[in-house]
């Protein structure tokens, strides 16, 4: 029986993926080396330290723990500069259909980000009255892959793991999920992540329907 759905928010709801792309590429070509889409897709769902490691390997670069916490805070300012500035519009298509169907089907609506930024987007995009629950990346201490965010979304619902579905567009979330016993629907390619029970290239091809065909 389904009884929730827990969304990631970058790259699921939002199209900040494209944001933190754009201040990661900047911070390798100032430290002099390229940063492709496809570098790219190993930083999605990972925390900010965790990207950073990744980046300054693919850069074979080695810094000191100080300098690593100034780079970080810069690319999050840069990119902070960018989820400033973004308009309800912004919202990946299907997305605000998609969760208030899920409400007129009592199927209770949960946001699970490892993103410290999360909140600022919800308030800047007003997603608040979609949600009935929001945990983000400042009230986990494990990041994913590990299921801490969507176990604590699950609670937060009063809903056992077992009843819940995560929707994700990265191969660490839909790998949290697993490992917390939820099923998964992955958004984007079937070649990253394989692994979800079903895969869509966004929620625009999702319905209430198709999320009772996961039972
Ligand atoms: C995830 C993103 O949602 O949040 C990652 O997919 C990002 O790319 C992570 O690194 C942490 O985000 P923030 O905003 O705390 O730096
Ligand atoms: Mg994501």
């Amino acid at each position: 029986m389904i009884k929730a759905c827990i969304f990631d928010l970058d790259g699921v709801i939002v199209d900040t993926a494209r944001y933190h792309f754009i201040a990661w590429r900047a911070l390798a070509n100032e430290l002099g080396f390229e940063f492709t889409e496809e570098d790219n897709e190993r930083l999605k769902g990972v925390s900010r330290m965790a990207s950073l490691d990744i980046l300054l390997e693919i850069g074979g670069i080695e810094l000191s723990q100080g300098k690593k916490e100034e780079l970080a805070a810069k690319k999050n300012e840069n990119y902070r500069s960018y989820i400033l500035k973004m308009k309800p519009d912004e919202l990946l298509p299907g997305a605000e259909e998609f969760l208030k169907e899920l409400k007129s089907h009592k199927i209770l609506v949960g946001m699970g980000s490892g993103s410290k930024n999360a909140m600022t987007i919800v308030e800047r995009l007003k997603l608040k009255p979609l949600f009935d629950a929001i945990i983000d990346g400042t009230q986990v201490t494990h990041a994913k892959p590990d299921p801490e965010v969507f176990l604590k979304g699950a609670e937060a619902l009063d809903v056992e793991p077992e009843a819940c579905v995560v929707f994700e567009d990265a191969a660490a979330g839909v790998e949290a999920a697993l490992k917390g016993g939820m099923k998964c629907v992955g958004i984007g390619s079937p070649d990253v992540l394989g692994k979800a029970h079903l895969v869509v290239a966004g929620l625009s091809e999702m319905s209430y329907e198709k999320l009772m065909q996961l039972k």
